[in-house]
């Protein structure tokens, strides 16, 4: 016993000795260790990123390096000196902090012979180009066959109620399972665990679980691992599935079966965890927004004119005709609620070049980051008035699209970065973006949607979000909604 607390005292007395001996040295950022030893800034951080990162934006610049759980991490908000970061594979490594997280959320080792770079390149095979199209119109099909089947037996005045977080999340999850994994048998039971699992999921990064959250986390990862299980190995039907695909994929890169499940656990969260928020979000601007839905239902209206078979108005004209106004509503809804944290590890020193000639210098074992929530999307200097809502922010007057956006005199090549950069870009943006297109399109034509209190605003963002890609609302948003009498009644 003794012995136990001699060593844990040797430990808190090197860990503090580590503490107080870093200093900022010549060329290097600006340093804040926080009061705190070891831990500096975690608990601020672990609360609200942004918040925290917006006061030492305040307090150092565009670049500073703070301690975080016994991390060192420079967090740099200057886009027009994040390629320096972006394009780094030398000195700047992506992989381990990654594969750290992947451990800790999803319990997922994948063989350190499985390089990224070919899991990546697989994704795209599956995600992008010929694919696209396949998985496009399959997810069309269940989004409309999800969301018309509901409404059958009720009669055009009969409304239904409901939180519209619910409702996106909720339909644009199951269309999405339904469409990779082609599986009917399970989807309610899967969309349950896969909330109970996200719920928890920052904190379960954070390790701050507590006992009662650890086993319900726990037991919804192992359900879901379950359900995600192929009924092919069990004799069910055999289909050409991109499960099936990643599955054979897994097995030639030498992945064990326990593996595997993780693995498809891990797809199913990054690909069904932003869409439906992201629905949410936009619908929720626009309701609370009548300028900006009269501009949309305008453009929407236009399109079906434009159409030839009105007698039989299809789904969805979105393909072939343009929509300007509903992008813009797009981008300005992902500038407001998108924060990925793109994070790097410093594998050597490195010299920082900024954009405006400065140079730092990076240690080797920190950690850099960049938040392009903080800026650019939020930055003042980009974006006048960046809290608020404008739905035509990024459209010109003549509604092309408006893509020139300065700071320090400087034109930027990120102005808005929702999708990420780099190693780090999405690979399903364009899934995505048509997804959320022809959901918000299906509701708006099809359905009478309005907000049980006209007065309501949307709830605030869940704080613990910051950095975990779309941002969830903590509290919901009622609507009321009812099968439209006739389609074109917009
Ligand atoms: C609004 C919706 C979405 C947003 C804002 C979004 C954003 C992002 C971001 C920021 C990343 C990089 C994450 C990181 O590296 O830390 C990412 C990765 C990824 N996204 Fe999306 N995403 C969305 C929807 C989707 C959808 C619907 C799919 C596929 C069906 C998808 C597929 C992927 C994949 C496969 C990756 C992993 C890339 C890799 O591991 O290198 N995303 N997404």
């Amino acid at each position: 016993m003794l012995w136990i607390i001699f060593l844990m005292l040797n430990g808190l007395l090197v860990l503090a000795l580590l503490y107080s001996t870093r200093t900022r040295q010549k060329n290097e950022p600006p340093l804040d260790k926080g009061f705190v030893p070891w831990l500096g800034h975690a608990l601020e951080f672990g609360k609200n990123a942004a918040k925290f990162l917006a006061r030492m934006k305040e307090k150092h610049g565009d670049i500073f390096t703070v301690c975080v759980a016994g991390h060192y991490v420079t967090v740099l908000l200057d886009p027009n000196s994040f390629d320096d970061v972006l394009n780094d594979t030398v000195f700047l490594d992506f992989t381990r902090n990654r594969n750290q997280l992947k451990k800790r959320i999803f319990s997922l080792q994948l063989p350190t012979s499985l390089r990224p770079s070919a899991e990546r390149k697989w994704m795209e095979m599956h995600f992008q180009g010929f694919s696209l199209s396949k998985l496009s119109t399959s997810m069309t099909t269940h989004l409309q066959n999800l969301l018309l089947n509901e409404q059958k037996g009720c009669s055009p005045s009969e409304w239904s109620q409901e939180g519209l977080f619910s409702l996106c999340y909720s339909l644009l999850f199951r269309a999405g399972y339904l469409t990779l994994f082609e599986r009917t048998d399970n989807t309610a039971a899967v969309y349950k665990e896969f909330r109970k699992f996200d719920d928890l999921l920052t904190k379960l990064a954070h390790c701050s679980l507590k006992r009662e959250e650890s086993k319900t986390v726990n037991s919804a990862r192992e359900q879901l691992c379950e359900l995600l299980s192929p009924n092919w190995l069990s004799g069910g039907s055999v289909s050409s599935s991109w499960q099936r695909s990643y599955h054979r994929f897994l097995e030639e890169e030498g992945v064990d079966a326990e593996m595997q499940k993780r693995a498809l656990l891990l797809q199913l969260w990054t690909t069904q965890c932003n869409a439906g928020p992201a629905a949410f979000w936009l619908l929720g601007f626009l309701l609370t927004h009548p300028d900006a839905m009269e501009a949309v239902k305008s453009e929407i209206r236009g399109l079906t004119l434009q159409d030839s078979s009105l007698q039989h108005p299809p789904i969805n004209p979105l393909e072939t005709c343009s929509t300007p106004v509903f992008d813009s509503v797009l981008s300005e809804t992902l500038r407001l609620t998108a924060a990925v944290m793109i994070s790097r590890e410093v594998v050597q020193d490195k010299t920082l070049r900024m954009a405006e000639g400065q140079e730092y210098h990076l240690r080797r074992g920190d950690r850099v980051c960049v938040f392009p929530f903080l800026s650019p999307q939020m930055d003042p200097e980009i974006h006048q008035e960046p809290q608020v809502f404008k739905y035509d922010r990024f459209l010109n007057e003549d509604l092309t699209e408006k893509d020139e956006f300065y700071k320090n005199g400087k034109r930027l090549k990120y102005y808005t970065m929702p999708w990420g950069a780099g190693n780090n870009m999405c690979i399903g943006k364009e899934f995505a973006v048509t997804a959320i297109k022809k959901f918000v399109f299906l509701l708006l034509t099809h359905l009478d949607l309005e907000l049980i209190d006209p007065e309501a605003k949307l709830p605030p963002v869940n704080a613990s979000r910051y950095g975990f890609g779309m941002l969830k609302p903590d509290g919901e948003l009622q609507v009321r909604y009812r099968l439209k009498r006739k389609l074109q009644d917009m």
